[in-house]
């Protein structure tokens, strides 16, 4: 009779997921899908514990480590998430997938351990459990490399050489030459701890030469690999929710996986073979003798609002002004003066996806202001002044006519097609990419250099005054 109602439990929570997940592709009701999944998953773990109590011969002798674990880990947890600044949410993300891989690392090398080649089911049990320890392994280590260079303690030409890809070919083979032994052979500890190794070694190494623009098609790749190894652990335990709950992160995981890619206009393979935008140590391109223009709030103020269309592009260096609070007054002054405002998304501003449409849907921005890159390149084309906040690759246009850019090829917003671009900036630094951008050099492009908190701020009172 438990067992019935504990497998209903989690069919509701199931559904709940699905449920949850589905809800969150809509701005709308994202938030509210997001915690019906934070709950199913909540009445999953709990039925979960439950579980062994239902078998009288079940061993419960752990049950109190892990209840002990569970709290102390929702605690940090929870402290982590409510203390994180919205531009280390990356990272933040980047560490709990690595977590995730970690834990079915640990479910890997017990359980495998557990089998011998007499094991009924030898190959399928072995296999799950190895697919397990060895991809939770290169998700751990990756996104742990990957936490560092998002949070630029480690620059990518730190972790890379010539000739890495070699070293990977050679780790992924001995990987899967290993994983063979022992499927073949069975289990022992040595080999065990030789394939544990290679596979945390493979994983750093892999994400080591991926970098500058490839990075957001690393991030979700590493998260659809979490998400297949909690599958497969679900395999491991014959448990379906945590089956379901791995295919559903898996999937969505790797839906975005291409979805970044066709957004950088790459194949996977070719981030993974880290050809293209890889080190900031790649060739950047240089703008030779260029000159670029200043301009000031009240002058760009003044162009604004007197202007028919204007097409606003936020970027990272919005999120770590956290002046969205200003963008929003722009957006209202403007349009009560009939000005049509619109939002040019890139699908890889700022350092995770969506950053954009959260940072903007924080202070009520109409979701459709927001347009896609196609849409805005359109709307581009006739409007009278672009105004770039924080953003440097994602409007770069060497990514369409430098060939020997790092970026070339990647899509962008063309901004220079206004009449006038401004760019709000605090100097000409480099984007994420590490390289110039030639747009600052334009001759309709001036640049209102500050912190955008600061310039926002002057740009609404000299709106205010007009
Ligand atoms: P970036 O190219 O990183 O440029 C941001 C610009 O903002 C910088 O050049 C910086 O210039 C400026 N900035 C920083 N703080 C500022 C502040 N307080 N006030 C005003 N300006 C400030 O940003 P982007 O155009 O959004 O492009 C995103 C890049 O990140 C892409 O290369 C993308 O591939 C990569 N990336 C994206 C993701 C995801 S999933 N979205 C994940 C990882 C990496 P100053 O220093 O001169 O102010």
């Amino acid at each position: 009779m438990l067992k019935t109602i504990l497998d209903i439990g989690f069919l509701i929570a199931s559904v709940g997921l699905i449920f949850g997940l589905k809800r969150q592709s809509d701005p709308s009701t994202a938030k509210n899908g997001n915690l019906l999944a934070a709950v199913s998953m909540l009445l999953g773990i709990a039925i979960a514990l439950i579980y062994p109590l239902e078998n009288s011969s079940g061993d419960v002798s752990n049950f109190i480590w892990i209840v002990v674990s569970l709290f102390l880990g929702s605690i940090i947890g929870w402290r982590m998430a409510t203390k994180v600044e919205m531009t280390g949410m990356p990272q933040l993300v980047s560490l709990l997938n690595g977590l995730g891989g970690l834990s079915a690392v640990f479910v890997g090398f017990v359980e495998i351990l557990n089998l011998t080649k007499d094991t009924p089911n030898y190959l399928g049990s072995a296999g799950s459990t190895l697919f397990a320890l060895v991809v939770g392994a290169i998700a751990f280590s990756g996104s742990l490399l990957a936490y560092f260079k998002l949070d630029g303690m480690i620059k990518d030409s730190q972790v890379t050489f010539k000739g890495h890809n070699l070293v990977n070919y050679a780790l992924l083979v001995a990987v899967i030459v290993m994983v063979g032994m022992v499927l073949v052979s069975g289990p022992n500890m040595m080999l065990i701890m030789i394939l544990l190794l290679v596979s945390l070694i493979y994983g750093w190494s892999f994400v080591a030469p991926i970098g500058g623009a490839d990075m957001p098609v690393v991030i979700s790749l590493l998260n659809s690999f979490t998400g297949l190894t909690a599958a497969a652990a679900g395999l491991i335990y014959g448990n379906q929710f945590m089956i379901l709950g791995g295919i559903l992160v898996g999937a969505s995981g790797t839906i975005l996986t291409v979805l970044m890619c066709q957004a950088m206009n790459r194949s996977l393979f070719s981030v993974i073979a880290g050809n293209f935008g890889g080190s900031s140590s790649s060739s950047a391109a240089k703008v030779e003798g260029g000159v670029s223009k200043q301009t000031t709030a009240s002058d760009t103020a003044v162009m604004m609002y007197y202007a028919q269309k204007v097409v606003i592009v936020p970027g990272y260096g919005l999120a770590v002004a956290q002046a969205q609070q200003y963008v929003k007054q722009i957006y209202q002054i403007l349009t009560d003066n009939d000005v049509r405002v619109l939002f040019g998304i890139h699908p890889v501003a700022g350092r995770m996806p969506g950053h954009m449409n959260v940072l903007l849907a924080e202070v009520d921005i109409p979701y459709d202001a927001l347009l896609d890159l196609e849409e805005t390149n359109e709307e581009l084309a006739n409007c009278d002044v672009s105004l770039i906040i924080g953003a440097n690759d994602v409007v770069n246009p060497s990514a369409l006519d430098d060939p020997g850019s790092t970026i070339y090829g990647m899509p962008v917003l063309q901004v220079w097609h206004a009449k006038n671009s401004v760019v709000m900036k605090r100097s000409m630094a480099s984007g994420y990419a590490g390289i110039e951008n030639p747009l600052f050099f334009k001759q309709n492009t001036a640049m209102l250099f500050g912190d955008a908190k600061n310039t926002l701020a002057q740009l609404v009172s000299e709106l205010k005054a007009l």
